[in-house]
């Protein structure tokens, strides 16, 4: 069974754009897991455009299920979850300017850096997963690095069409098995939806998709509840 972690990052968008108290995030991960979702994930940017660092520590005594942080490797963030001890890390590249995590850890450039900090975060108790692209070199840095997850960046699969699309699964395939093989266990997520997620899921050894942005906007129409419920129908009709 693949299993399904809510990414609820851009409830606190839409709450941050008038900066009122309202959708409150804690409603926003309930439902979520009450309609099935196996964890939630958020990510506490730099430069804190959606999830504050209260949303942090109060999602961490109201979840049910697992919490995911996602995080850039900067002193500030990483002591916030050593502070924090979410269920898990996943370390992700961060530009200021970026709309969203737009590319892969550079696991394999940023070893000796990432190395120290895997290791506090396993020390805490953390399960640390790395974000990357679908290349080998990465997974083999992740597994050099001591991390014991990877999270496949789907975003450059959901922004292809075509044969682009098909050769960009058949590297994600790749890179889950290379990971597998290694010990590693396998998330994957960014820019997935109701549309595109069926040829995802044949990617072998998968352990947690990370979805948000969607699910978010599905809800718009139909509400988290149900929204949630819709992806989860389709990861388990597979
Ligand atoms: N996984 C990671 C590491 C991400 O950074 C994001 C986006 O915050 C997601 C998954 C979810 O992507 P989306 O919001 O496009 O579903």
């Amino acid at each position: 069974m693949i299993r399904l972690g809510v990414n609820i990052d851009h409830v606190a968008t839409l709450r941050q754009a008038r900066r009122t108290t309202y959708p409150s995030l804690v409603e926003a991960a309930a439902a979520c897991e009450q309609a099935g979702a196996h964890g939630i994930t958020i990510h506490l940017r730099e430069d804190r455009r959606h999830i504050q660092d209260a949303d942090v520590y109060t999602l961490r005594k109201t979840l049910k299920t697992r919490m995911n942080l996602e995080l850039a490797n900067t002193p500030e963030i990483v002591a916030i979850a050593l502070d924090v001890k979410p269920d898990e890390v996943c370390m992700v590249p961060e530009r200021r300017e970026e709309l969203t995590t737009e590319g892969g850890l550079d696991v394999a450039g940023q070893q000796k850096a990432l190395l120290p900090v895997v290791a506090k975060l396993k020390a805490a108790g953390i399960a640390v997963s790395m974000f990357i692209a679908p290349d080998l070199r990465q997974v083999e840095a992740s597994a050099a690095i001591g991390a014991p997850y990877i999270e496949l960046h789907t975003g450059a699969y959901a922004e292809q069409t075509g044969v682009a699309r098909a050769e960009e699964l058949q590297r994600l395939i790749q890179a889950a098995r290379h990971a597998h093989a290694l010990g590693i266990k396998v998330n994957a997520g960014h820019g997935l939806n109701l549309e595109n997620i069926v040829p995802i899921l044949t990617i072998p050894h998968l352990d947690t998709l990370n979805i948000g942005h969607s699910i978010v906007c599905d809800a718009l129409f139909i509400g988290l509840h149900e929204a949630t419920r819709a992806m989860l129908a389709k990861l388990n009709a597979f």
